[in-house]
């Protein structure tokens, strides 16, 4: 049996949310925009869902925009908001620790002639609420903050950030990809505008997430042609995913405080069992203000790469501080800044535990980690 402990990457489909889906695909085939029977089935599948994803975060189902997944959402909240400016290019706050499915878009808007302020985080990964806030100008059309990073699991000041902007009549987004399904995202009590998050990473199916787009906010949508989510979103509604994700976030919106502190045990059990065995580690981020399943971890002198699959042959998977780019071993942007070196960035290692993983796989990974740790930091000098 393997172990999984990615599940930052994505997650295993939770058999509930596969038998929903199941159901949709065997007898729900109609178009939710068709105004015959088959069609208003599907139109209440797609509604039951956006009910339960309303509940989850603690907004009205209206707010609730289907998309193909966090990226599009990403997307559509930064180049939808600000297609409909009139004013020409103005001015953006976000963090210099975003996913790439932000930081593309705005990299887009730059170059149309728009002025982006990234704010930094410090050595634990957090930005300053204060920084956030003294960067916004008269000109700033939107802030953009990641709820808790996908590499180290580190935890925005999203509510009082969320709460400051709000006072200087800004738009504020925040992508919440890694925490939902994790920890506590009610938006009853934190102004958030546009809110981002995917099925996958809480045991949902791949390719369907949302846009949380509160009190009526107005944007363009990013894909034309046709009428479906209120004219938001062009394109025939993915049902089934839709009714995966619902389904999804009814069991995250039950389970979740016993889900963060089974998790939270899980991966406390992992860090102390490091400590205690492996010499010459260190944690990258802020053991505080983090997601409960995350741990990122730097082994000094031995190569991330070979470890992971060193671990992959053991049947353990893992995610490197570092990514393949075009044959060559880049470092972690995200590791970079937060002031490590490259060298440090590539030896470190994410490990993310989730649904199905237990206390025997973590000491599975126990017993193994040492000598291949001590085997890496030998290949790697040599
Ligand atoms: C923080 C964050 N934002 C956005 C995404 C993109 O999500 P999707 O795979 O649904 O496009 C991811 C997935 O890796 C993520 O971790």
């Amino acid at each position: 049996m393997r172990i999984y402990l990615d599940h930052n990457a994505t997650t295993p489909v939770r058999p509930e949310v596969a038998d929903a889906m199941d159901v949709v695909q065997r007898s729900l085939f109609g178009n939710a925009s068709s105004v015959h029977e088959e069609g208003a089935a599907a139109k209440a599948e797609c509604d039951r869902a956006r009910a339960r994803v309303a509940s989850l975060l603690r907004v009205e189902p209206a707010d609730v925009l289907f998309t193909g997944g966090a990226t599009e959402a990403n997307n559509t909240a930064l180049l939808g908001l600000l297609a409909q400016r009139t004013e020409g290019p103005g001015h953006l706050v976000t963090t210099n620790v975003e996913h790439p499915s932000v930081d593309a878009p705005l990299e887009w808007l730059e170059r149309a002639g728009w002025c982006v302020t990234r704010v930094p985080v410090d050595a634990e990964g957090r930005v300053e609420e204060d920084a956030v806030v003294a960067a916004i100008t008269p000109e700033t059309a939107l802030v953009s903050v990641i709820w808790a990073n996908n590499e180290t699991g580190v935890l925005q000041p999203v509510e009082a950030i969320a709460a400051a902007v709000r006072d200087h009549g800004v738009p504020f987004h925040s992508d919440a990809t890694q925490a939902v399904g994790k920890v506590s995202v009610d938006l009853s009590s934190v102004p958030v505008d546009l809110l981002s998050l995917s099925a996958h990473k809480l045991n949902g199916p791949k390719g369907v997430g949302c846009l949380i787009a509160r009190g009526g906010i107005a944007f363009e949508p990013i894909l034309l042609g046709g009428p479906q989510e209120r004219r938001r979103r062009g394109g025939t509604e993915n049902v089934a995913g839709i009714a995966g994700l619902g389904v999804a976030c009814e069991l995250a919106e039950h389970e979740l405080p016993e889900r963060s502190s089974r998790y939270r045990a899980l991966r406390d059990r992992l860090w102390e069992g490091l400590q205690a065995k492996v010499p010459g580690i260190r944690r990258n981020g802020s053991a505080v203000f983090v997601l409960p399943n995350s741990l990122n971890v730097e082994f000094e002198g031995a190569a991330g790469e070979i470890l992971l699959q060193a671990l992959d042959l053991e049947g353990i998977a893992v995610s490197s501080g570092a990514a393949c780019a075009s044959g060559t071993i880049e470092p972690s942007q995200v590791l970079l800044a937060m002031g490590r070196s490259p060298e440090a960035a590539r030896g470190s290692l994410r490990m993310s535990v989730g649904y199905g993983v237990d206390e025997v796989q973590i000491d599975q990974l126990l017993a193994v980690l040492p000598d291949l740790v001590e085997r890496a930091r030998r290949a790697s000098t040599v």
